[in-house]
């Protein structure tokens, strides 16, 4: 769509995401769909309730780290027998509120946390399902802050610890042991971790069995990679039939917990060029987007398109290209070829994952509005914040 004409409405910088591509996205999983399936959307890459309703209309359950994402999908009326909760550092209250919704299942990232969980289900006479993530010490390429299956990671128990936490979680009153799962990290392109992490899983359900511990599932996590740059990305069906196909012989439910993959490619971030300044050693071209928008690029180096709403065909020069942020972190991108005037409007694609998730009100900058374009009509789904609301928790 037009984003000019679109722009005439809406002040920047805005989230615009398209509910076409979010669809293609999900189709591609749920085409998998089975009795021996589950795709649990893992809710942290963008948690907006209008695209979460849209994505459990479409039958995915969900992955949450939180009681505010479980409540965020209990508020769009999410099934909870298809809802995983994962994280290090579940609270009790936290717990306690998941069992209350009765989620499918808890993945347990540590001996004290099972205990936790079954004190809770024991106080309130339930039984807790729980699976352990298990942390199969693979390495992945990809940015050292998104990988998680190594042993220097905090995430899982580690793979040699496994099977004793299992046979303690099995003395465990209050709790059900149903599955097992890893999440080896975020923005993957090779499918190899993944088979490496399921050959050593697959010999740890083998120990389980000789125990008589019966597993009903296993998650194999998120983690798929998008396409922000050059990077040759893993086919979601090559890579979905690989793991249905390696899992073949257990006759088990295959959980996944995809987020980038689901809504990565389908959000941009709509900024207009405040100020182009030209010095001696360096071009910037400043925004009204910044690292408070979107901190993706400072944060973990990582690269986004930036595209010139008006192309031009003139000379173009190299600009960083910053917000009005006060850090020289705040920058989007650096060293790109651009041609544009003060005024202009740019788009930074590949924003819908991670994007207004991590957003925040640094320098007192308000959260930009989110919207959606379904069937040709831009919806608003989150209207950017008041300076009362930011203040709004604020005593004097
Ligand atoms: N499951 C678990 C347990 C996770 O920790 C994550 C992501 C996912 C699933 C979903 O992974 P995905 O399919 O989105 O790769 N903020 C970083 C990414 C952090 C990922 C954290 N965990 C970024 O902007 O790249």
């Amino acid at each position: 769509m037009d984003i000019d004409k679109i722009s005439k409405n809406l002040t920047t910088p805005y989230y615009l995401y398209s509910e076409n591509l979010i669809k293609e996205n999900i189709n591609s999983y749920m085409k998998h769909a089975s009795e021996n399936t589950l795709f649990c959307y893992s809710v942290k890459a963008n948690s907006n309730l209008s695209i979460l309703k849209l994505i459990a209309s479409m039958g995915m359950g969900f992955d949450v780290v939180s009681r505010g994402e479980l409540f965020r999908v209990m508020t769009i009326g999410a099934d909870p027998k298809k809802i995983v909760y994962s994280g290090v550092g579940k609270g009790k209250d936290e717990i306690k509120y998941a069992l209350e919704c009765g989620i499918l299942c808890f993945n347990v990232e540590s001996e004290g946390e099972l205990h936790a969980i079954n004190e809770q289900a024991s106080a309130i006479n339930c039984t807790a399902n729980v699976s352990i993530r298990v942390n199969p010490d693979v390495t992945v390429e990809t940015h050292p802050y998104i990988s998680t299956g190594m042993k220097e990671n905090k995430f899982g128990i580690p793979y040699k610890n496994a099977l004793d936490i299992y046979l303690k979680a099995s003395k465990l009153q209050s709790l059900k042991i149903i599955g097992i799962d890893f999440h080896i990290g975020s923005q993957i392109t090779s499918i190899g971790p993944y088979l490496d992490s399921l050959k050593s899983i697959k010999a740890l359900i083998h120990e389980l069995k000789k125990e008589n511990i019966e597993l009903s599932h296993i998650d194999v996590g998120g983690g798929l990679g998008i396409k922000y740059k050059d990077e040759n990305i893993i086919n979601k069906d090559v890579f979905i039939s690989t793991i249905i196909d390696e899992l073949n012989d257990l006759n088990i439910t295959i959980l996944f917990e995809p987020g980038r993959s689901v809504v990565g490619d389908c959000g941009i971030l709509v900024s207009q060029v405040q100020y182009i300044k030209e010095t001696d050693d360096k071009n910037f071209l400043i925004l009204d987007a910044s690292m408070s928008e979107l901190i993706r690029p400072p944060l973990y180096d990582a690269y986004h398109n930036i595209t010139p709403v008006y192309k031009k065909e003139s000379m173009y020069k190299n600009y960083d290209i910053v917000g009005p942020v006060c850090e020289s972190a705040d920058f989007l991108g650096k060293n790109r070829p651009m041609n544009v005037d003060v005024s202009d409007l740019v788009v930074v694609e590949d924003v819908g994952a991670y994007g207004f998730v991590l957003s925040s009100n640094y320098n007192t900058r308000p959260k930009p509005a989110e919207y959606i374009i379904s069937n040709g009509n831009i919806n608003i789904i989150r209207s950017a914040d008041t300076l009362d609301q930011i203040l709004a928790n604020e005593l004097l």
